[in-house]
């Protein structure tokens, strides 16, 4: 069943600073997904750590802050049709390395840390991530 979604994606330092922005928002245009805000922004590192707080008790919180603090990024909601798992899709798994063919992380990503693109896991998620950027 489809239904209308709204997620969050985020084009991460190492993207932004080679200037994939525009070809990662192509790639979700191609497939449906409109952009219905955006705004570049550079977190501090107190707020990408309130941003990535589910993640506290892992081994690679705290470089995953810093990294996601290291310069711009780009936030933007996405609309569409199963826009959370459709992202999800476009993204390919968080290791570039198994990532599917001509998924962003396939094409762009570095590497497990510098992997170009976050994207919320559920609409829950989705819908906390949307008021954390946009409805503050
Ligand atoms: O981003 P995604 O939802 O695919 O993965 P996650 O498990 O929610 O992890 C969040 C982010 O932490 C990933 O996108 C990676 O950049 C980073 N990470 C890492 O640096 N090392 C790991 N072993 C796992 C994740
Ligand atoms: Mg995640």
């Amino acid at each position: 069943m489809s239904k209308l979604e709204q997620t969050l994606s985020i084009v991460k330092p190492d993207a932004v600073e080679r200037n994939l922005t525009e070809n990662i928002k192509t790639i979700f245009l191609k497939n449906n997904l409109i952009v219905k805000e955006s705004k570049k922004i550079h977190l501090s590192k107190e707020e990408a750590a309130e941003f990535y707080k589910v993640h506290q008790s892992k081994p690679f919180y705290d470089a995953l802050c810093s990294y996601l603090s290291s310069g711009p990024i780009m936030v933007m909601i996405l609309e569409g049709e199963n826009a959370v798992s459709l992202n999800r899709k476009l993204m390919g798994a968080t290791d570039p390395k198994n990532a599917d063919e001509n998924t962003i992380r396939k094409l762009y990503g570095i590497s497990i840390d510098k992997n170009s693109v976050h994207g919320s896991d559920s609409l829950d998620n989705a819908k906390r991530e949307i008021d954390f950027f946009f409805r503050n």
